[in-house]
């Protein structure tokens, strides 16, 4: 006899899964729309929030009610409101998801993952093969688009600060250089809660134009230098602690040889490096599939980029001349590799 049931829910997975682009894109037109932030100062009905936005009355009902079943609106008595998740997407939501989702699922990424089955038949980014350029140089040439990812960097961030720094002891370490540190929200968080410490975030130059202001904005920048620069080049020397968060997965393995050779270079034999990226399992778990999400996002989007398991890491570490010491395991989509000098 068939079991109905299981085959049911089977078919379920399966449709849900293939339906994940409308829940994407429904997402990120309401990102796009800012429709959290004119939700902000209570509910509306639709024709009220369509008129707001000049937007199509039934369609904009229509997109209302596909978001409450997505558990990000409320409709009661007939008015729109924002759930507790819905709250995220507001632009002044402390820990706002907006930018995260514009990035996400913006026309830049939604036209490379069209493309995704070229990555899977050449191993090569689709990114660069629908845009002509890396993804990080279509950054560069396009500011505006450039400023939504380091917005959505700052959003990621600030939902895996608190985790990082309750997983992870930073008190030992006085002189903090955070590599690829983008607007530096993750080493002003650190420089925050340990007064006597000081930084140096160093990044792209166009991307650290924005540092000082977050930087002010967290009290911490007489204690932080700023350093424009590429890590393919050389990393600041001399510090006590290295970061690495979200780099290390955006290279192949020749291009993360040479950003982790730098910062051998540049630690003393007893620095510490830490890289913040997901550790994926060896046996992949349907329970954990954010790590695989992301992996696919490297595969299509960046130049050779991935997440890596922990014997993927250790062999890179020690190919650069560094020693894998442990893995903290910090939820989300991050995790902790701590290495030092070999
Ligand atoms: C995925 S983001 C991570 C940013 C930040 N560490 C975080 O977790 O929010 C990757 C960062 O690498 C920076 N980056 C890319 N190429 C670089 C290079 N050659 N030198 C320094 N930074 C670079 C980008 O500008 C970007 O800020």
């Amino acid at each position: 006899m068939p079991n109905h049931d299981a085959a049911s829910e089977d078919s379920a997975a399966i449709l849900r899964m293939a339906f994940a682009f409308v829940t994407s894109q429904t997402l990120y037109v309401a990102a796009d729309l800012g429709i959290a932030d004119y939700l902000a100062a209570g509910p509306l009905t639709a024709p009220e929030l369509a008129a707001t936005l000049g937007l199509h009355p039934d369609a904009l009902a229509r997109l209302a009610q596909a978001l409450a079943a997505f558990g990000i609106l409320r409709l009661e008595a007939g008015r729109f409101g924002l759930t507790a998740t819905g709250q995220l997407l507001r632009s002044d939501s402390p820990r706002s998801l907006r930018a995260t989702v514009r990035f996400l699922a913006g026309p830049w990424a939604w036209r490379a993952f069209e493309q995704l089955s070229h990555s899977v038949r050449s191993g090569e980014s689709s990114f660069e093969h629908v845009w002509g350029v890396s993804n990080f140089d279509y950054w560069r040439q396009n500011p505006e688009v450039s400023a939504i990812h380091d917005e959505a960097m700052t959003g990621l961030t600030a939902t895996e600060i608190a985790r990082v720094l309750e997983a992870y002891d930073f008190t030992p370490f006085h002189s903090i250089v955070d590599v690829g540190g983008g607007n530096g929200a993750l080493l002003a968080a650190i420089l925050r809660r340990q007064p006597t410490a000081r930084g140096i975030l160093m990044d792209l130059p166009h991307v650290v134009e924005l540092a000082p202001t977050v930087l002010r904005d967290a009290g911490v920048e007489a204690r932080c230098e700023v350093v424009p620069g590429s890590f393919f080049e050389s990393v600041p020397s001399g510090a006590d602690l290295y970061l690495l968060k979200h780099i290390i997965h955006d290279w192949d393995d020749d291009r993360s040889f040479t950003i982790l050779t730098n910062c051998n270079r540049s630690m003393g034999n007893d620095s510490r490096l830490l890289i913040i990226d997901r550790v994926l399992s060896d046996q992949p778990n349907v329970a954990e599939p954010m790590g695989y999400l992301v992996d696919m996002t490297m595969l299509a989007m960046t130049p050779g980029g991935r997440e890596r398991t922990e014997g993927q890491f250790r062999a890179l570490l020690a190919s650069a001349g560094l020693r894998f010491e442990r893995s903290i395991n910090v939820g989300g989509i991050c995790d902790i590799v701590e290495a030092r000098r070999s």
